[in-house]
């Protein structure tokens, strides 16, 4: 068990964020420090429908950068994308990637970035084997349009194979963070709903993954509940009127807060629901925050008899269950009831069935999850993870 007393742990956070209703303004400032060839990365129509392709192009013709375009990434990006942009990347010699949509364009630009002049496969050395970096970086920029993942000021970058149906997240070290990120929640407004509450729930998922472990008294769980209000708060009122700019700020801040590493400072984490979702979209292709809200429930509810004080202490403080008259795991399952509710009142997908998902891939799944210690349930397996997916159907 580690505790903040115990814990042993350095903290420093190299991207520089700019938010706000302005934010993009500051883009021009932060493009000097970098060399005249930048490569444009971006999805697949959202930014050019919106109009913020043609204000960046502006921005990066006023600054006398050369641009490589590189558009077309995917939701989940594939490892065909990466080699493709690595190559692009690689010849042209660029000084920056500047990724220009949400996390799977972040995620695919920290690929990217290590990629570009890596000897051998990148898929198999630094997603498969995990091996450190140990060639030339080039820096990464972002200019966030979707609020999620929480990629615009971590280190993580996840791609999938579909050949061998394995959805892949390798977290890299300071190098790699974005050295800069743009956050303007107007940016957002364009989002349609599906992805908006899927982005609010990926948000939850991650502070959960942090939150439930351990049994200490630790400041990160503290921090961890107030993000947690805070999104339950402004996701309700984001459902019911998606315009709502304070709400929607206060989501895209929050994202940012559940996973840029500060939360797991001090504890051990999670991350199975993460590890079955990422399993799920590598057979399904589907919406990575749907993909968690599918499992989440039925995980909550194997692991909560090993994990009880906390899932009652989630019940009261999040939820604001009163125990009174009930016992501890009655508070723990009213607590659950809660945000059960709460997911299905902001539209949440609540099972695999409803993701395309047959019950033919489920033992494919099982395998295709990995098996990660510091949960409350140890030495899960893989038999177990079966049992789970089956309630998730
Ligand atoms: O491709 P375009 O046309 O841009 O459309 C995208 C995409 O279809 C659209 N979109 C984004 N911003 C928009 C918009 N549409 C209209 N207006 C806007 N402002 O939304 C769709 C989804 O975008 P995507 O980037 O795929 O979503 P998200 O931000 O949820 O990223 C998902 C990826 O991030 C990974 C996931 O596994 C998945 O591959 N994750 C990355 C993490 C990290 N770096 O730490 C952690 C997460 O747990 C997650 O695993
Ligand atoms: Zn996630």
């Amino acid at each position: 068990m580690s505790s903040i007393m115990k814990g042993t742990f350095t903290y420093s956070n190299p991207t520089r964020l700019h938010f706000g209703e302005e934010a993009l303004g500051k883009l021009a400032g932060e493009l000097a420090g970098f060399g005249p060839v930048v490569l444009l990365s971006y999805g697949q129509a959202s930014i050019k429908k919106s109009g913020l392709y043609d204000k960046v192009m502006e921005i990066l013709r006023a600054a006398g950068k050369t641009v490589v375009e590189d558009p077309g990434v995917m939701p989940n990006p594939t490892v065909e994308k990466l080699r493709e942009g690595a190559r692009l990347a690689r010849e042209n010699k660029v000084d920056l990637i500047l990724a220009v949509g949400g996390g799977s364009v972040c995620d695919y630009a920290k690929g990217v970035s290590v990629a570009a002049y890596c000897e051998e496969d990148p898929w198999e050395k630094y997603y498969v084997r995990m091996e450190p970096v140990d060639n030339a970086i080039i820096p990464v920029g972002c200019v966030l349009t979707m609020a999620g993942t929480g990629s615009e000021m971590n280190g993580g970058s996840v791609i999938t194979n579909h050949a061998v149906k394995r959805k892949i997240g390798r977290v890299f070290g300071d190098a790699v963070f974005p050295r800069f990120s743009i956050l303007d929640p107007v940016l957002t407004l364009t989002l349609p709903r599906y992805q908006m509450v899927a982005g609010c729930f990926d948000v939850m998922s991650h502070i959960l993954e942090q939150y439930l472990s351990g049994t200490d008294d630790n400041t990160s769980d503290y921090i961890a509940e107030g993000l947690m209000r805070s999104l339950v708060h402004s996701s309700r009122i984001a459902a019911a009127n998606p315009q709502d700019y304070e709400a929607r700020s206060n989501i895209m801040w929050t994202a940012t807060w559940a996973l840029n590493t500060l939360i797991a400072k001090g504890k051990t984490t999670d991350w199975m629901v993460h590890m079955m979702g990422h399993s799920v979209s590598s057979y399904t292709d589907a919406t990575h925050g749907m993909t968690l809200a599918a499992v989440t429930l039925p995980y909550f509810r194997y692991i909560l008899p090993y994990g009880l004080p906390k899932f009652v202490r989630f019940a009261r403080v999040v939820w604001g269950i009163d125990p009174t008259g009930k016992s501890d795991e009655e508070v723990a399952l009213a607590g659950l009831d809660a945000m059960k509710a709460w997911m299905q009142e902001i539209g949440l997908v609540m099972s695999l069935r409803e993701l395309g998902t047959t019950e033919d891939m489920l033992d494919g799944i099982a395998e295709g999850t990995f098996l990660l210690r510091g949960g409350y349930k140890p030495d899960l397996t893989t038999a177990e993870i079966r049992q789970i997916l089956e309630a998730c159907f």
